[in-house]
């Protein structure tokens, strides 16, 4: 026997110990078995309450109050026939023991649950008065097992649950895969269930170390995982009953804080409430409405643990679930397929959690440079004429502009891969002038393929169907849907026909006009008739034992059948790797077509989207409100691992004000992916609209944004090769600042910049936190020396504040009207001391849009280096691309004094000055990026 061998005998025999003591403790509860519940006969009365409430709760809101009245029950009903050592949980820790419907008082016990009405208030905001007693029947745990990577074992249950088709026999397997990452997986041993198609890595064997610990409870069965530093218990499955149906599994943990993140895609702050919060993840295309299920699917959450701590899960299941958050606090997982499979990050700090996150999703793809300049949109370009003279209007004006996008104004009968021949019959000049210009072009594609143009007129349905590339129905027919062309089928993405397709359609359309990225919108998949025109049949996946709360309360609801039919399965289990599919098939088709960095922006995603695309935030509306919201969303995101992210600046649907426009656009500046779209019928919000006031202010956005692009391309850089966020909450950066954690009114990009927008309407000021440490305004000179507080800022229509941290040295570049422009311009280092007089930063380099220039090694990288009055910088990479490029500036903030003399590489530069009210250090002077430099001021 090895000595890895025997120390696993050994964590082996002590597990074992662990779970018998488990078991002795188990098995002295189960003194208070279900058996000694009695099952009291349910008086009428009880019965038409239970009616009545339920119908109260199905009338909605309005009728609430008349509910009430039937909830206010004698004390005598009160858990009556219930043991008060058995039931007398804490309301906060009870587990739904009636999650698909409110049941009755007989019903519930005849579950063995306990049942203790609470009122109709509690009620609704999502209290259980039907709940599971700590001895529940649950599955119970055989023959744990050693195993190359951890732990395996088998979960048995004796008595079936009252949902159909349990899984009496599953098979555990706890794969300690690296330091911070713990795997389990519950699978059925017997049948092969749906799993994600993600390739994952693997572990060939068990980690040296680990921040984690794992023990079990044998019976009932439970996993339990403590952070080995600090004794924190960051999950205990024992807390609820173990659930595997075929369709309904649910799995329940304490939580060791109320602190969460992540779970969407919704309409939500940063931090969730654990107070009784049900999330529901179940793509869907809705204008963003709080509580609804959105467009896309992210089932991880980030939990931050006292001391700026962290952990995180990841449940990688694409079925349509619930999460419940509890206020004890805990979380329930409830899916309706598929596996259980979940992914555990220990951190220990967040941005390590996400990092061990992305090892698992996929790191995000790296943006063309020309992504991240200024998009501008609406619905509503009728024309080429109208299009051009949109990019000709924002040139006159001096705004930045770097792609110009149509919506489905383009088409032929809104039809993909068509061009208007009337209104749009110069599109591809068009888009060869936009090209001549230095700018790039985008337009919407939709997965809906119409299929009512004659036969033989429209080749991507024609091929279609001649490939068997589309979804199937119950008779074996392309399911027939209705989008905007009228009658569509869906390309079913999971088959590998159906990508070849859907490249070969690309190439046709890009073979005509030369675009240079796409907007895949509707692909939830987003569906104007319930499941087909003909329905749906009626089955078990279309009409599951238990709905999660989807909006419109059926699975087909504004999409397609769940029961059709695709490649790798049903969609049912595919429905929210829709998007996610169709932004596979687009990136790689862009890839071959273009031989370029592929740009693709998409309404739905699921996890691992951001290593494929992009994300907008859909439809949102044009108000204070959904401002704010933006902020979050793209937080969140980020956390998702896709980090271009950005809501539709000046808002989607409805009117905008101009200073909601301006303001918006302020915001807009700092959102990694910025746009302006707008939808038909409102009116015009392309920055040269409004007055010449707030033409001003949103140019000084624009042109702040582009000088920082630079910075902003590097931090894509660190997401793309190491896993980093673009846009951060302040708690990556300062998580043992509590006072950090729910900030999401504010946001930092990278470590180096704090971004507080005004995000309400008539302010002149806003308020910020500011983390300990010193902040630099480089716009006013002004400087702050924050123990950790709030403070009030001067905040002028035309301005956004935009703080320095010290430490930091942030590379920027003279902007220009276009990034093809703006990227041969002079850069300037932003150099903010400590009060150390020390700061660092660093900048990637490359062509801009060649294809893995990171992996082949064709870029540069330079690091700066401020120390003692001294700016150095490293070259840890050289190539011809940075070549010619010049620093002609460096802004050194925090000097103390004023320098006699400043030296570049020796020699003394003349132009330079001080300012002693603002201790900023401005020198002019001009400098090969590529060639190593010193910087002296003394
Ligand atoms: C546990 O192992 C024993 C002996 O190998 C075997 O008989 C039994 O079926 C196993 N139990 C389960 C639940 O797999
Ligand atoms: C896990 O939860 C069970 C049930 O609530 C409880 O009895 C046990 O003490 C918990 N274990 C830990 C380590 O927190
Ligand atoms: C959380 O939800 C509860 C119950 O709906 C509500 O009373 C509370 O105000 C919410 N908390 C926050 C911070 O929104
Ligand atoms: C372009 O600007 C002109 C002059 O201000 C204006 O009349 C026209 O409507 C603008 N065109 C578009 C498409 O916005
Ligand atoms: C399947 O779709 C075809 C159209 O492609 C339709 O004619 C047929 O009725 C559909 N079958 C079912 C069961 O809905
Ligand atoms: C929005 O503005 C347009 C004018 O541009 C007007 O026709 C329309 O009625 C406005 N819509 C609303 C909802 O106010």
């Amino acid at each position: 026997m090895t000595a890895a061998e025997k120390s696993k005998e050994k964590r082996l025999s002590i597990m074992t110990l662990k779970v018998l003591a488990m078991v002795t403790v188990v098995s002295m509860l189960c003194i208070y078995g279900v058996r000694d519940v009695a099952l009291a006969a349910m008086s009428p009365t009880t019965a038409s309450q239970a009616q009545d409430i339920y119908r109260a709760e199905n009338k909605g809101r309005e009728e609430a109050t008349q509910g009430q009245k039937f909830v206010e029950q004698p004390e005598s009903f009160k858990g009556s026939v219930l043991e008060p050592s058995t039931c007398g949980i804490p309301p906060d820790s009870r587990f739904d023991c009636a999650p698909e419907k409110l049941i009755s008082q007989e019903e519930c016990q005849a579950r063995g649950c306990c049942y203790v009405p609470v009122s109709f208030l509690d009620s609704a905001i999502g209290r259980p008065w039907c709940f599971f007693p700590p001895n529940y029947p649950s599955y119970k745990m055989k023959n744990l097992t050693a195993t190359e990577t951890g732990y395996a074992a088998h979960l048995t249950r004796d008595t079936p649950t009252f949902f159909p088709d349990d899984i009496m026999k599953l098979q555990l397997d706890v794969m300690f895969e690296t330091e911070g990452r713990l795997h389990f997986r519950l699978k059925d041993p017997a049948n092969k269930r749906f799993e994600v198609p993600l390739e994952t890595p693997q572990a060939s064997s068990q980690a040296s170390s680990t921040l984690y610990s794992v023990s079990f409870s044998a019976d009932p069965f439970g996993l339990i995982v403590v952070r080995k530093s600090s004794g924190q218990t960051l999950l205990n499955t024992t807390v609820a009953p173990l659930f595997y149906a075929d369709q309904f599994l649910q799995i329940s943990s304490s939580l060791p804080s109320g602190f969460i993140s992540g779970l969407g895609e919704h309409l939500t702050s940063l931090l969730l409430n654990v107070s009784w919060t049900k999330v529901t993840l179940w793509n869907r295309d809705i204008a963003p409405v709080p509580s609804a299920n959105l467009y896309g699917s992210h089932p991880f959450y980030l939990a931050l643990e006292e001391g700026g701590l962290a952990h995180g899960v990841f449940l990688l299941n694409s079925n349509a679930m619930d999460v419940i958050l509890q206020p004890s606090p805990a979380v329930t997982w409830r899916t309706i397929g598929g596996i259980l499979d979940f992914y555990i990050f220990l951190g220990p700090d967040p941005k390590s959690v996400l990092r061990q996150y992305m090892d698992v999703i996929g790191y995000p793809f790296m943006p063309p440079y020309w992504a991240l300049g200024f998009h501008l949109c609406r619905w509503g370009y009728v024309s080429t004429a109208v299009t051009q003279e949109v990019v000709k209007n924002m040139t006159a004006a001096q705004f930045p502009l770097d792609v110009q996008w149509n919506d489905l104004d383009y088409t032929d009968a809104k039809r993909d891969f068509t061009f208007n021949k009337d209104k749009f019959k110069d599109m591809p000049n068009m888009v060869r002038d936009f090209h001549h210009d230095g700018r790039r072009y985008v337009m919407i594609v939709d997965p809906g393929i119409s299929s009512s143009s004659p036969s033989g007129s429209y080749k991507p349905y024609d091929e279609g169907l001649k490939q068997n590339v589309f979804i199937l129905n119950a008779t074996g027919q392309p399911l027939i849907g209705k989008v905007w062309p009228g009658f569509t089928a869906f390309p079913d993405f999971t088959n590998p026909r159906a990508q070849q397709w859907w490249h070969d359609m690309v190439k046709d359309f890009h073979d005509q006009v030369p675009f240079d990225g796409m907007w895949i919108d509707m692909n939830e998949p987003s569906n104007f008739v319930e499941g087909s025109l003909e329905g749906c049949p009626n089955n078990k996946l279309e009409n599951p034992p238990y709905v999660p709360g989807v909006l419109g309360g059926s699975l087909k609801t504004h999409t397609l059948c769940a029961s059709s039919k695709q490649y790798l399965s049903s969609h049912y289990d595919l429905h929210n790797l829709y998007g996610l599919m169709e932004a596979i098939a687009s990136h790689d088709a862009l890839v071959k077509v273009r031989g370029k960095r592929p740009f693709v922006i998409s309404r739905s995603t699921f996890a691992s989207h951001g290593r494929y695309a992009g994300h907008w935030t859909g439809d949102v509306a044009s108000t204070w409100e959904h401002l704010y919201y933006s902020i979050p969303a793209v937080l969140l995101f980020n956390l998702y691992g896709v980090p271009l992210v950005g809501a539709d600046i000046c808002g989607f649907a409805g009117n905008t004000s101009e200073e909601l426009c301006v303001r918006w656009t302020q915001l807009g500046a700092f959102y990694p992916f910025m746009r302006n779209h707008n939808d038909h019928k409102n009116r015009p919000q392309e920055p040269y609209a409004f007055s010449e006031a707030a033409q001003r202010a949103m140019r000084r956005a624009l042109l702040l944004r582009y000088s920082l692009l630079p910075y902003l391309y590097t931090l894509f850089h660190k997401a793309h090769s190491a896993g980093d966020t673009v846009a951060r909450p302040l708690y990556l950066e300062f998580p043992e600042d509590p006072n950090t954690w729910n900030i999401d009114r504010q946001f930092m990009w990278g470590a180096a910049l704090l971004i507080t927008p005004v995000l309400e309407a008539g302010k002149a000021k806003v308020s910020g936190y500011f983390p300990l440490g010193t902040w630099y305004n480089p716009l006013d000179g002004s400087t702050i020396h924050s123990k950790g507080q709030w403070i009030l800022l001067s905040a002028p229509l035309d301005t956004i504040n935009v703080h320095i941290r010290a430490g930091y040295v942030v590379p920027l570049q003279e902007p220009a009207l276009t990034t093809t422009e703006s990227r041969t311009k002079g850069m300037t280092l932003g150099v903010a001391l400590t009060s150390e007089g020390v700061a660092r930063g660093d900048l990637f380099w490359d062509d801009g849009e060649g294809l893995l220039t990171f992996d082949k090694g064709d870029y540069t990288q330079i690091l700066f280096l401020a120390r003692n009055g001294m700016l150095v910088n490293e070259m840890v990479k050289l190539n011809s691309q940075v070549d010619g490029l010049l620093l002609q500036k460096v802004m050194v903030m925090g000097v103390p004094s004023p320098p006699r003399y400043v030296l570049a590489n020796g020699i003394p530069v003349a132009d330079f000055s001080y300012r002693l009210d603002t201790k900023l250090l401005n020198i002019s002077l001009s400098l090969l990026m590529g060639e190593r430099f010193v910087i002296t001021w003394s």
